[in-house]
């Protein structure tokens, strides 16, 4: 495989929101990013919204917009982050992107000091897990379907030396 372009992470903005909308359309958005969390992916409500707690990111590669990060649940006591990653334009995928992006925001969150990293994952999701892994991350364990939780999720971290 030709090794991934280079990726760049910025501040989400408003000029961006439409493309969630285009994003949104696409099915294995739709399957992987909605599928878990009751609650609507934070980025289609608001795609703006930032606060001590939360950061949306864009994923730039090659001068397009190919999709986003979240940083959510930021616990600025403990020093973890919840991440969700996206990428939205479908052409982008499998193409070690994902990994590039990880890379990218791993080195942000050492930079803020942010060393208990997690996520949760559909387990069927095995692209997304296999990008999960090769980036570092383990898997802790299943957290089980609930009120909250439409389907098991798969909870997988990463914790700085
Ligand atoms: C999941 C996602 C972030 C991964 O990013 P990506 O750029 O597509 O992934 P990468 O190319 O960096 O890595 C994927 C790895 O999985 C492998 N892979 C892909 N499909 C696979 C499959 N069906 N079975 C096993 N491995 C698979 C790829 O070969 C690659 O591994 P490699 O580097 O050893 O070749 C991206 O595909 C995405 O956003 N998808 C839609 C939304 C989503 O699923 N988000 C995650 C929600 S938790």
């Amino acid at each position: 495989m030709a090794p991934a372009p280079r990726v760049t992470l910025r501040p989400f903005t408003p000029h961006d929101a439409p493309l969630l909308t285009r994003w949104d359309g696409d099915p294995e958005v739709r399957k992987w990013m909605g599928k878990g969390l009751r609650e609507c992916p934070p980025p289609r409500r608001d795609p703006v919204h930032n606060s001590r707690t939360r950061r949306v990111l864009a994923i730039d590669c090659d001068e397009t917009t190919v999709g986003y990060v979240v940083l959510d649940h930021i616990n600025w006591t403990t020093r973890s982050v919840e991440i969700r990653i996206c990428i939205g334009e479908a052409s982008y995928r499998n193409r070690g992107i994902g990994q590039e992006t990880i890379a990218e925001l791993l080195c942000l969150l050492r930079r803020l000091r942010l060393h208990e990293v997690y996520l949760r994952v559909d387990p069927d999701n095995v692209r997304a897990v296999r990008c999960y892994e090769k980036c570092g991350f383990r898997k802790e364990g299943i957290l089980r379907k609930s009120r909250a939780m439409a389907s098991d999720l798969l909870l997988m971290s990463l914790r700085f030396p």
